[in-house]
């Protein structure tokens, strides 16, 4: 079950008891395959706080089961609503960055607002949830569609050879519902047959690169090769990559990108190498609100001990270990936002578009007229 495709989920409903939600525990991977059960909404509080789940998509879904889970503890109870609602807010502040989380809430707070009583209240609140993760799984297959063109063209262009693309962070099944955003395109290219290879960004602190991308893609047998942070610019100075591709937490409506924390780095050496440098995404994404990234985009800092620590195996063990002096002064900023000028283009569910104004709005022309 852990190949992306019909079969994978990232988050589900315990088949055996359906009041319980189900997550892989991706802090543990890729030593260690845990699915982990998600009973209370603080437990869904708590996965997304500590990065269990991560990825602007999966944190938004994680937050709309959690909704579910509050209305399941409540229900019968006077206050089931005002409880839902409370953790709504408290939900809304475990991460600041990546917008699907309000986007989901906002979601689950019209369904609330609906509601006519308790059980009506848990039974909507589950319906909607599963249908942000439904929609999700449809929004990362057309991505894929979508990309696949751009990886196809380039493939083309050079017969005989394989299509290397770099990626930074995890945007791949693990950090949507399936499928991913910037993985999709690659999973659909090498689902067709298309020789691609996968230049990994390890993705300090927190290793999302070398502990889920590189995990994903080889479940998926999928090309790739692993790189610490700083080797990009490097690579690309000698032709060895064909195309960047990334996801993002947020999109300003202007097409500012904030993702994983590096992120900037790379477009900045790509725009000096002529590299094509595409951010794919769901439209969730998009925050209509903010046109100026740089002074718009909350970035989160996390705990220092992320830099200071490192996690993975030693023999048969798992264990953190601390890499600097303990009086290290640190500061652990999780994001940083790419200006649109560095971005080629935005590979979205409703296609490719030009990352400006007037390319978002022309695919997207009703949430721009609602939103702005
Ligand atoms: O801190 P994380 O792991 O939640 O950060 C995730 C990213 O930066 C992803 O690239 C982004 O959420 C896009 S996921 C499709």
């Amino acid at each position: 079950m852990r190949k992306t495709g019909e079969e994978f989920r990232s988050i589900w409903q315990n088949p055996a008891d359906p009041t319980v939600v189900q997550i892989i525990d991706q802090r543990r991977l890729p030593h260690e395959y845990v699915v982990h059960d998600l009973k209370t909404w603080q437990d869904g509080a708590d996965a997304i706080s500590d990065m269990l789940v991560r990825g602007a998509p999966l944190i938004g879904a994680t937050a709309a089961w959690s909704l579910y889970l509050a209305a399941n503890q409540r229900s019968g109870k006077s206050d089931c609503r005002e409880c839902v609602l409370r953790a709504a807010e408290a939900l809304g502040l475990t991460r600041p960055t990546a917008i699907n989380l309000k986007w989901a809430l906002d979601r689950c707070r019209r369904v609330i607002d609906a509601a006519s009583g308790d059980s009506d209240l848990v039974s909507l609140l589950e319906v909607e949830a599963r249908s942000i993760c439904d929609e999700d799984v449809e929004i990362s297959r057309r991505i894929g569609e979508h990309g696949l063109k751009l990886i196809e063209a380039i493939s083309a262009s050079k017969p005989g050879e394989p299509v290397n693309i770099l990626t930074h962070c995890n945007a791949g099944a693990l950090a949507t519902i399936n499928y991913g955003t910037a993985t999709a395109p690659v999973y659909f290219a090498h689902a067709k047959g298309i020789d691609v290879h996968v230049w990994v960004d390890e993705t300090r602190p927190r290793n999302q690169g070398s502990q889920l991308t590189a995990w994903e893609l080889a479940e998926n047998g999928v090309p790739h090769t692993l790189i610490v942070d700083n080797a990009g610019g490097h690579i690309m100075q000698h032709g060895l990559v064909d195309i960047c591709i990334t996801g993002t937490d947020r999109t300003t409506r202007t097409g500012d990108v904030a993702n994983k924390i590096g992120t900037y780095l790379k477009a900045l050496a790509a725009h000096d190498n002529s590299v094509p440098f595409y951010v794919a995404l769901p439209s969730t994404t998009i925050d209509w609100t903010i046109s100026d990234g740089i002074r718009g985009i909350p970035i989160e800092e996390r705990d220092p001990d992320e830099v200071s620590r490192i996690y993975g195996r030693i023999g048969d063990r798992l264990e953190t270990v601390n890499t600097v002096a303990t009086n290290t002064k640190i500061r652990n900023f999780a994001f940083d936002v790419t200006p649109a000028k560095f971005v080629t283009g935005l590979i979205t569910e409703q296609g490719i578009c030009a990352a400006s104004e007037k390319g978002l709005t022309e695919l997207f022309p009703n949430m721009a007229a609602q939103k702005s």
